[in-house]
């Protein structure tokens, strides 16, 4: 195994998109950010410099680190952030991982521009479970937006409106052929023909699920969240914000250049979106040097109507793990129930301009009816280890024991969240069984749930409510899929498991940043009884306060 040592200076860089040059936060000048790419095993050393002018910290998306949560990045929650001017160096080792992951900041709407690929080779000596490939290449879907993040989220929490949509999408930060002033840029992907390359998909969007398709060409799915997964082909993919899929794409068409493609899967009704489409082209050699004048366009392809949820699904549910390892088949420990979904507030005075959500109410998301506070004096993990009290509490909510249909329209007044600093604490070791249910308060919509510091095994999803007395039969704990990130089907459930291994504070969140800060979130407190300071790691010497 190796080390490795990376510098990160977050700075402010001009970047021109769409006709336009804008300044945006970049890590060393560089949008998306820095590919990390190692082994199996490999240590790092990262040290993040803050020269921009915000405070910011940066998550290490779906790495375990193990007793390590001071590695783990989520602002507020295992540390406080990098102040501008500030510095942390975060160290942490690769424990049994593959596959493709991706580091963004976890700071308000920061990631929005500072995000990167971090790629886990297998160890030295083993390989993929499937042939090599010739070639790979790190897709990034991600947003982009004419404005600052930073005043795209005061914009939503000042007025309490759903926040601003983008402009475009992008494919390594490129718009695309089909937005203005972005041909030349266009991210071109070049192959020989009859090769076959593995093309590592990220969705570092802000708020927006999205299809992905290549023309002509299918994808035959090999792993998802840094897991590999039965072979899985199919002509379009769905991913969620967080989400990685790792497929293999041969060149067994006619030599020629055809698009692949991103745009929006959008489930909330009536909710705006950006329903533009981004683009990178597949270009076969033979064909980019053999022609003289311009290149003919390439073929788009058919991409899934925005709304198209049955695409979704059959995309989702084709997804099977390699093998059950560590999935207990036996009875959970814990059973839990968490519902999801968006809320909203009622405003005494509707017409007041921080009240420009629906109907003249502002917009909130919660889970089981708690609206998750970040603290603001120092972090959740920090309050943990330190023993500071009235940082946060542990009594996070159970289901609220209202009866009424979670796909069915809820009466407004039953729905406004409490906020709350409340984490749920569960022993070390325990088998947990967690099932997540949209609600539709406001809309019904697939929320992306990712959980830090574990990965879990999907078991089983449907639509509707969830039935504990029939639908545990049908779960699957053969070869369940791997994940960290796993979205909740617009006005139905998805169920995991996994057990509760690591200790200290992990974030549990939707993905959709703007869910995210309306409150849909907690924190899980793994402990072993024996307290923080014999679970984990003590604290760096650099770890900033607030
Ligand atoms: Cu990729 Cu808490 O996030």
């Amino acid at each position: 195994a190796e080390h490795q040592y990376h510098e990160f200076v977050i700075q402010r860089t001009p970047v021109k998109r769409l006709c336009k040059t804008q300044s945006i936060l970049t890590v060393n000048g560089q949008f998306p950010g820095p590919a990390i790419e190692v082994k199996d095993g490999d240590s790092l050393a990262i040290k993040v410099v803050n020269a921009g002018p915000y405070n910011i910290s940066i998550h290490w998306h779906g790495l375990r680190m193990l007793r390590n949560p001071w590695a783990d990045g989520p602002s507020y929650v295992t540390q406080c952030p990098i102040q501008p001017g500030g510095s942390y160096t975060y160290r942490f080792t690769i424990q049994n991982q593959e596959g493709t992951l991706w580091w963004h900041a976890h700071t308000g709407f920061l990631r929005a521009t500072v995000y990167g690929a971090f790629i886990i080779h297998p160890k030295q000596g083993s390989s993929y479970p499937f042939t090599q490939p010739k070639r790979e290449f790190p897709i990034l879907l991600g947003e982009w937006f004419d404005r600052d993040p930073m005043a795209l989220l005061r914009q939503t929490q000042l007025t309490g409106a759903a926040p601003n949509v983008s402009v475009a999408y992008t494919i390594n930060g490129q718009p695309g052929d089909l937005y203005r002033c972005s041909s030349q840029e266009t991210v071109r992907v070049p192959v020989d023909v009859g090769e076959t390359i593995l093309l590592r998909i990220i969705n570092s969007a802000l708020n927006q699920e999205l299809f992905f398709s290549i023309a002509n060409h299918r994808m035959t799915v090999v792993g998802t969240d840094a897991a590999y997964t039965k072979p899985f082909n199919t002509g379009v993919i769905m991913i969620g914000p967080g989400q990685t899929i790792n497929v293999l794409v041969t060149a067994n068409q006619p030599p020629g250049r055809y698009y692949m493609a991103a745009r929006a899967y959008q489930t909330a009704m009536n909710a705006a979106f950006d329903n533009t489409t981004t683009t990178a082209i597949l270009e076969y050699k033979s064909a980019s040097c053999s022609r003289k004048g311009p290149a003919p366009r390439p073929i788009l392809p058919a991409l899934p109507a925005f709304n198209d949820t049955a695409t979704a699904t059959a995309y989702t549910s084709g997804i099977r793990g390699m093998s059950k390892i560590n999935v207990f088949t036996d009875a959970a420990d814990a059973n839990l129930f968490f519902t999801v979904g968006l809320g909203l507030i009622n405003c005494t005075n509707p017409n007041s301009p921080r009240c420009q959500g629906p109907n003249g109410t502002r917009f909130t998301a919660s889970i089981n009816n708690n609206s998750f506070v970040l603290p603001r004096t120092t972090s959740l993990m920090q309050a943990y280890y330190q023993g500071i009290p009235g940082v946060f509490t542990t009594d996070f909510p159970p289901v609220p024991p209202l009866q009424f249909n979670y796909s069915g329209k809820v009466p407004r007044a039953l729905w406004t969240p409490t906020p709350g600093t409340r984490l749920l604490k569960l022993k070390y070791g325990t088998r947990v069984q967690l099932v997540f249910q949209d609600t539709n308060i406001v809309t019904t919509e697939d929320h992306p749930m990712h959980i830090h510091g574990f990965h879990f095994f999907v078991v089983g999803s449907g639509f509707g409510n969830f039935n504990p007395s029939t639908d545990p039969a049908r779960f699957n704990l053969v070869d369940p899929p791997v994940k960290n990130t796993i979205g909740t089907p617009p006005g139905g459930w998805v169920a995991i498991r996994f057990v509760a291994d690591n200790p200290g504070i992990w974030f549990l969140h939707c993905h959709i940043d703007s869910h995210l800060n309306w409150g849909l979130a907690t924190a899980l407190l793994v402990e072993n009884g024996v307290g923080p300071s014999q679970s984990v790691i003590p604290p760096p010497p650099d770890l900033p306060q607030c």
